[in-house]
């Protein structure tokens, strides 16, 4: 019995989030019954549809009831349209449910941008239960009032992460810190499976609760002591739902169903840069500016590569469903082994796309849509697990006698290693290490085997004894805490998620309490993390009195209170903010106090924390203004704990690296990016941008990485960090550094803008030009020249007289010129092969002089012609109002003696003087610290415009000096009057040439009669007109 369909597919779109109302963001999402729509906020008339079986609408029409839950608000115009958690549980998890009776596996896929509420569909928060959650509680609710039935059900619970391609037992907390996670293994008959996954027994709604809850702390602890990015993981719940009964014939009879939950990582990281090659559509441009793409290490592709392969999978299946044969590479990563059912096999699947309401969230948005409806074209097929018992028993004892018998003889085919492998060809060794891999996994398939076999030896109500009796100390544990959270100080954790906000809780029990990162001895309470000392902080509690003060335990342990720096002792408050280290965020509370008081504490979130931070490092946050400065204000309160966290796990790891916030001009951005097609950078933004400045404290070295770039790094950072406080093998070969930037690469010395707008007036340029720096500092000067010639490249010359009074002369003719880089003087000598490029016009790669090490004053010497045969307007109106950037740009040169000098010092000594997030160099501007000046890019087309100007006042001062001829000469030969065509000539004569030509046509021609009978004050005016001109 089994059953094809498709993939349901269900988009959500949740409120604006504070974010989004802080930058006045716009609504671009309309949904009409299952259709959604979304404009593009650049182009208006550009909305794109899509239509699923679901569009969800949770944007507006709602209201929040007394119990917190948000309910539809009739009074609201989308109150009918308002989909409440309810709703979408009806729709989705209802079916889930039946499913699940009657024996079909199901999975529930949530996919989106982080922040777009996938984690709230599928978990939901407090009241406003998710699916998950309602699902328990309605599967409960069915098994009890099925109880006198003479059936019995069975239902175990299962939670798991996934991050960074390992495994993590959510229910196992000791599992957690095992390394490299659990192991994904092959079972014939059951696929992929993680070995070793705690499923535990749940008997009631509750039991489900507290294990969603367990499962949930676990994360957190991960989250908050290996600093890692929770909205990089994928969770999977799993429900194992087991029903026997005797069937007609009086057979005992099994039906099984599995349910997997999944709520996967925020889907923009991964997606900007395999965007391109998946072919999402518009983000080439900005991997492009982000500078992610071309790093060295491809951050991207070690950060989420199963998200990137569920993409292929659910790519390469839907051109299966429509026909085309395509291999699917469920074998590329983690997640897609784990959810090759779901996603292909034995089992009905549902996505939920969750999308941002908000037009700055456009590009992520559309490329959710654009997924959602590639997965909708799959088609899976559910079959109905249920068989006798006694069949499964017998054949589970057969499967077993099979796998003895194959261990025992090794006997495993070539085609089952070549399938293992995912290639034909493998090599002596490869065929070694697999054959043991696969003798690993028949002993891991046959302990799987006999667990289950084990299991149906013991009734239902066993079992959950057994799980009860096992869990009976973790439970008195955690009532402790929940307990005395009411009356004793304590602190709470907060997260950037804010789901793993608030999880995690620290008593403070004892009149002196330490936190340590009890890497050599045992401290009170335990606080790991870049930065973190053995023994960090104090804490001094007056019990009597309800008080409570915090010292640092050395001089340079870093604990911040409200976001200062304490140097002293100091008495904590109800609500305080606390940082230990760069990545420990938590909040005091002290419930006497606050009781005592009848002041009202605002929330604590983790935005108001790094807000409160980041304004005391003098970023002021005052968003109400939106726009581009909220944006910038943003970045930088992202930034800010990231470059912290870096400069620490440098400290730690003794990296010798310096991370620095500075801030870029727009235009200085667009220079070092080098010309666009038409000569053209996106100038329309105003506010500078945010990058990072990587220092080499040994070597001097420097290099600029945008933002995406150092975050991307941050994580690989984080990695090595990790692998080090495990004590593994953690340090990694140069080119595989995050820490190390290639010396050999490229940096941006200078940059210098060319206007051609001589040429599209045939004029020759010689001019020093201006060198400035990314910060639009004036570091030296170029000469260059720019000359127009003909189509064998030579020059034209005053004699030739080229020029032209308006551009629009030269379309359809044919312009040729030089383009001349003559030298450098004044640079910084700290750079080899320093050489420049640039490109012109509709050029695709660079243009590139020679290399020149070592000198402050390179000659480069460079000259390269160009020739447009005919010019087409386009390409006048690029020479009138464009320009060249040439980029100067060399290698760091690495003086040997300074290096040796800093090799005595550990990166924490060389960090001692300056530890500051930004750029010491920084000057205040608009309340940021703003490294780079904002350098006016009309200052290179002044120099032109002046060159013009006197190029045109020389040809007006001819004109003038040949009408004088011409009336000296008309006098001398007595003449009344001079015909329009001789005025025309000398006019327009430009050479000696031309201007005798002119003279003897005046000599020649015959005296006008017509001027000789005109009025002497027509004759004077004759003249003035002359003068004049
Ligand atoms: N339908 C909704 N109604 C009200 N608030 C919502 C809704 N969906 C999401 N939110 C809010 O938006 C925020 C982000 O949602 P959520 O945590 O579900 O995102 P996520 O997609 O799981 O993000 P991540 O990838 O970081 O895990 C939360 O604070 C949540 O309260
Ligand atoms: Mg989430």
């Amino acid at each position: 019995m089994a059953e094809e369909e498709n993939v349901k597919v269900a988009v959500r779109v949740r409120p604006f989030n504070k974010r989004e109302n802080g930058r006045n963001a716009k609504l671009i999402v309309k949904m009409q019954k299952n259709s959604t729509m979304i404009t593009n906020p650049s182009d208006a008339n550009e909305t794109k549809t899509f239509t699923f079986d679901h569009s969800y609408w949770s944007f507006d029409g709602c209201k929040e009831n007394k119990d917190g839950y948000f309910e539809p608000d009739p009074s609201h115009k989308h109150g009918k349209q308002f989909a409440d958690q309810n709703k979408v549980f009806n729709d989705l998890g209802r079916g889930i449910l039946d499913n699940a009776w009657a024996g079909f596996n199901t999975s529930l896929f949530a996919y989106g941008q982080t922040g777009s509420g996938k984690s709230w569909s599928v978990f939901g928060y407090g009241v406003n239960k998710g699916i998950v959650p309602i699902l328990a509680e309605e599967l409960f609710k069915e098994i009890d009032a099925k109880k006198d039935s003479g059936a019995t059900f069975e239902v175990k619970f299962s939670m798991l992460e996934i991050y960074n391609e390992n495994v993590r037992d959510l229910l196992d907390p000791n599992g957690a810190k095992k390394k490299g996670g659990l192991k994904v293994r092959q079972h014939p008959k059951r696929g992929f499976y993680a070995d070793g996954l705690k499923e535990v027994f749940v008997s009631s709604y509750d039991d489900i609760n507290a294990r969603l809850e367990e499962g949930t702390v676990n994360r957190t602890v991960a989250s908050t002591n290996m600093n890692a990015t929770s909205s990089r993981a994928h969770t999977i719940s799993g429900i194992r739902f087991v029903q026997r009964a005797k069937n007609d014939a009086g057979k005992e009879m099994e039906k099984k169903a599995l349910l997997n939950l999944v709520d996967l990582a925020g889907s923009e990281r991964a997606e900007s840069v395999y965007g391109k090659y998946l072919g999402y559509g518009n983000y080439s441009e900005r991997v492009e500016s982000t500078g992610a793409q071309g790093d060295r290490l491809k951050e991207g592709a070690s950060i989420n590569q199963s998200l990137s392969s569920l993409g292929n999978v659910i790519s390469a299946l839907a051109k299966l469903s429509e026909g085309h044969s395509a291999r699917v590479p469920y074998r590329d990563s983690v997640l897609t082994k784990l959810l090759q059912n779901a996603l292909g096999g034995n089992s009905k699947t549902i996505m939920i796309a969750a999308i941002s309401p908000a037009d700055i969230n456009y590009d992520e948005s559309v490329s959710t849509l654009r997924y959602a409806d590639r997965a909708k074209q799959i088609k899976t097929k559910a079959i109905v697990n249920e068989d006798p018992t006694e069949k499964l028993i017998r054949e589970l004892k057969e499967e077993n006698d099979r796998l003895k018998h194959a261990m025992k003889s090794g006997d495993i085919s070539t085609e089952a290693l070549q399938d293992m492998a995912g290639k034909e060809v493998l090599s002596k060794s490869e065929i070694d290490a697999l054959k043991k891999e696969w003798l690993a996994e028949m002993k891991a398939n046959m302990k799987a085997n006999e667990k289950e076999a084990e299991d149906h030896k013991k009734t239902t109500e066993e079992k959950v004894s057994e799980q009860k009796s096992q869990d009976s100390e973790k439970e008195s544990a955690l009532q402790k805490v929940l307990e005395e959270k009411k009356s004793k100080p304590h602190f709470f954790n907060l997260n950037f998620d804010p789901q793993l906000s608030g999880r995690l809780v620290h008593i403070i029990q004892k009149s002196e309490t330490e936190i340590g990162n009890q890497k050599g001895k045992e401290s009170d309470i335990c606080m790991v993390g870049p930065g973190v000392h053995e023994t960090h902080a104090i804490l001094r509690q007056d019990k009597k009195h309800h008080r409570v003060w915090i010292k640092q335990a050395e001089k340079d342990c870093r604990v911040l209170v409200n976001g200062d720096a304490i140097t002293d002792e100091v008495e904590l408050f109800h609500n305080d903010r606390l940082v230990f280290g760069s990545t420990q965020l938590w909040v005091f509370q002290n419930p006497k106090e606050k009781d005592s008081d009848k002041k009202k504490y605002p929330p604590i979130t983790y935005e108001y924390a790094q807000e409160e931070i980041a304004a005391k490092a003098g970023v002021k946050v005052d968003s109400a203004g939106g726009g581009d400065v909220a944006l910038l204000q943003e970045d930088l309160i992202d930034v800010m704990p990231a470059v912290e966290e870096a400069n620490s796990i440098s400290e730690e790891l003794d990296k010798r690296v310096k991370f620095e916030i500075i801030l870029i001009s727009p235009q200085m951005l667009g220079k070092m990016q080098g010309t666009k097609a038409e000569g053209f950078t996106d100038m329309k933004s105003t506010v500078p941008e945010v990058c990072v400045k990587m220092k080499n404290l040994e070597n001097g070295t420097e290099f600029i990485w945008p933002k995406e770039k150092f975050l991307n790094r941050l994580y690989l950072m984080k990695e090595m960090y990790n692998n080090y406080e495990e004590e593994d093998d953690w340090d990694l070969p140069e080119e595989k550094d995050p820490f190390q930037e290639d010396v050999n690469t490229d940096v941006n010395i200078g940059t210098v803008q060319v206007f051609l707008q001589p040429i599209a007036y045939m004029v020759e340029m010689k001019e020093q030009l201006e060198i400035t720096d990314i910060k639009g500092n004036k570091i030296g000067v170029m000469n260059l020249e720019v000359a127009p010639c003909n189509k064998k490249g030579k020059e034209y010359t005053e004699t030739d007289d080229m020029f032209v009074d308006s551009p629009e002369e030269l379309v359809g003719k044919e312009v040729h010129f030089w383009f001349k880089i003559v030298n450098c003087r004044g640079l910084p000598n700290k750079y080899t092969d320093v050489h420049c490029k640039y490109r012109v016009y509709l050029d695709e790669q660079d243009i590139t002089t020679d290399k020149i090490s070592l000198t402050s004053n390179p000659d480069f010497n460079h000259k390269k012609m160009f020739s447009f045969t005919p010019a087409t307007r386009q390409l006048i109106d690029y020479l009138n109002t464009g320009s060249i950037m040439v980029q100067i740009v060399g290698k760091q040169f690495i003086r040997k003696s300074a290096v040796a000098q800093r090799k005595q010092l550990t990166t924490k000594e060389m960090l001692k003087g300056d530890r500051g997030a930004f750029s010491k160099t920084a000057n205040l501007m608009n309340g940021f610290q703003m490294n780079g000046r904002v350098v006016d890019p009309q200052k290179q087309s002044i120099v032109v415009e002046l060159l013009l100007m006197k190029k045109t006042q020389a040809r007006l001062q001819q004109r003038c000096d040949n009408m004088k001829k011409m009336l000296e000469k008309a006098e001398d030969l007595g003449r009344h009057g001079v015909s329009t065509r001789v005025i025309k000539s000398f006019f327009n004569a430009h050479t000696d040439e031309q201007i005798r030509a002119a003279v003897k046509q005046l000599e020649e021609e015959e005296d006008d009669e017509g001027y000789r009978s005109a009025s002497p004050l027509s004759q004077n005016q004759q003249s003035s007109v002359c003068n004049l001109l």
